[in-house]
């Protein structure tokens, strides 16, 4: 089966390659057309010049692109030169309403649309154990559940178009509100000249073990956690989560919090 995978940065590019290994014809596109050429090279695949190309090609197009605008304008040209049967898989995370927005339009042509975002950042997408959570279509959904299986350990269909979004910023809440707690704890420790690689060996030992203080350890002890975990990225899913905490007209005040401190 002919897989077009477009996007191929930190998640994208590390994704494709288990969808390749597990036996799939895998076809790549990314804007910065050097990295497809080099990816299908490495990985002795074809890749395309454009989105048209990458859709003529393809059944099942997936995506994991940087944010809802780079989403929302690559999709409207998969959309535009996409055919009626294709089936559509965003591993992006976006806001939700966007995923459903793309899901009706894609339905207006006959096309699946899929959001698969995913966790477990990079080294997940590396090892192929990410989590990945599933809306749309629970039949168009079934006939793609191998590809996502292909690198993440556990797939969930969490039900309508937008609810694997809604999950993915669930689980991005309650990660914001550790790295804030492990940015805190450090510079706590820090201002009491406790030992950080006595203190990191306790951490990861006791009941502060998480995915993230494993996933920064060498940025605990170098006391580079702020930079490291503060990303864009991580700017973009808070704004994703405060919007829609305002939406329902929530007060989940540390979310909020975070927000505010690293958008300021
Ligand atoms: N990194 C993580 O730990 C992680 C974990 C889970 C989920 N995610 C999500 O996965 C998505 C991708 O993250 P990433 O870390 O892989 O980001 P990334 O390394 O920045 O890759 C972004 C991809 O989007 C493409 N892109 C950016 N702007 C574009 C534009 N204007 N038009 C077309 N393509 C464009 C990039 O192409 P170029 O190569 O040409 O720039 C690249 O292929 C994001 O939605 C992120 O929130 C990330």
């Amino acid at each position: 089966m002919n897989v077009v995978y477009i996007g191929l940065g930190e998640m994208g590019g590390r994704m494709a390659v288990h969808i390749k290994k597990a036996g799939y014809n895998l076809i790549v596109y990314n804007r910065t057309l050097s990295k497809a050429k080099r990816f299908a090279k490495k990985y002795d695949c074809d890749y395309v010049d454009s989105i048209p190309a990458a859709c003529g090609n393809g059944r099942v197009i997936m995506t994991c692109l940087r944010n809802d605008k780079v989403v929302k304008n690559v999709m409207s040209q998969i959309l535009k030169y996409s055919r009626p049967g294709t089936t559509i898989i965003d591993n992006s995370t976006t806001n939700y309403e966007l995923a459903q927005k793309l899901y009706r339009k894609a339905k207006k042509k006959k096309i699946n649309f899929i959001d698969a975002p995913v966790t477990g950042a990079e080294k997940g997408a590396e090892k192929g154990d990410l989590a990945t959570s599933v809306g749309g279509d629970y039949k168009a959904f079934k006939k793609v559940e191998k590809i996502l299986s292909t690198y993440s350990s556990t797939v969930t269909y969490m039900g309508p178009s937008g609810h694997g979004q809604l999950t993915k910023i669930t689980n991005l809440m309650i990660s914001f509100n550790i790295k804030q707690g492990l940015i805190e704890g450090l510079e706590f420790a820090n201002a009491f000249g406790i030992d950080r690689s006595k203190l990191l060996r306790v951490l990861l030992n006791g009941s502060s073990y998480s995915f993230q203080a494993a996933k920064h350890a060498d940025n605990f002890l170098k006391n580079k956690l702020k930079d490291r975990i503060i990303t864009s990225l991580t700017k973009k899913d808070a704004l994703i989560a405060v919007k829609n905490i305002k939406k329902k007209k929530l007060r989940l005040q540390s979310t909020e919090l975070f927000a505010k401190i690293i958008n300021k």
